[in-house]
């Protein structure tokens, strides 16, 4: 998996050594009670088996000068369609982090691996992660229940999706990389022999 480097952080794969922080950071009820997979309370142990690859899963570590401030990423489902999630150690909420993390993993998804399209979910009192899907251009869908593993019960969500039209049109970094080979594209076009 490759490295991406966004203006203010870089998101990398995670490793075994990111275990002890991230049962920290993510095992805080603030943040584990938003999630649908995070246990509370969630041990080391349960966060180096969290960790592990799984397959149809893309998962990066939020850094910001060396230091582990969160998670973002997305795992395929049958139909192809990417599901993102993320989330944030508390000390670095409200400054756009996860905002500007999520661009750049949808980008990267959107450019290389030819997704379709992104659904994403939160919880009815997450009103926070409604702002971050909104502002990357996520609409609502529809309602549902999911599973929450911190709080041992189900809870009503808010569904939500990005078509890959829409997230081209909204993704600054995708539209920039493309813009070359489209002009050349153009350029090839115009210059065959007749
Ligand atoms: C949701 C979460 C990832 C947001 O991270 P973040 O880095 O603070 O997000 P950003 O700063 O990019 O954007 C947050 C937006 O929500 C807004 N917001 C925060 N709290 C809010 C509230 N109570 N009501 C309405 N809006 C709120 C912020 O003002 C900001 O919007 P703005 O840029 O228009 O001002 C973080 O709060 C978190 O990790 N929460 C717990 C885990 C979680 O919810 N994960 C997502 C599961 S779906």
């Amino acid at each position: 998996m490759v490295r991406i480097e966004t203006e203010r952080l870089t998101l990398r794969p995670f490793c075994n050594a990111d275990a002890g922080e991230f049962a920290y950071l993510a095992g805080d009820w603030v943040v584990a009670s938003m999630t649908s997979d995070i246990p509370y309370p969630f041990s080391a142990r349960q966060a180096a088996n969290w960790l592990a690859p799984a397959r149809g899963e893309v998962r990066f570590a939020i850094e910001r000068q060396g230091r582990l401030m969160g998670g973002v990423g997305f795992y395929r489902r049958s139909s192809g369609i990417a599901e993102l999630g993320f989330w944030l150690g508390r000390h670095w909420w409200g400054q756009g982090y996860t905002t500007e993390a999520a661009r750049a993993v949808l980008a990267q998804g959107i450019r290389k691996r030819r997704l379709p399209g992104f659904s994403s979910a939160h919880f009815i009192d997450n009103p926070a992660s409604a702002r971050v899907l909104l502002k990357l251009g996520f609409e609502p869908m529809g309602h549902a229940t999911i599973a929450c593993a911190a709080r041992g019960r189900d809870v009503e969500a808010v569904t939500y999706w990005l078509d890959r039209n829409q997230a081209v049109r909204v993704l600054p970094a995708y539209a920039r990389q493309e813009a070359p080979r489209s002009r050349w594209r153009a350029w090839l076009g115009r210059s065959r022999p007749v």
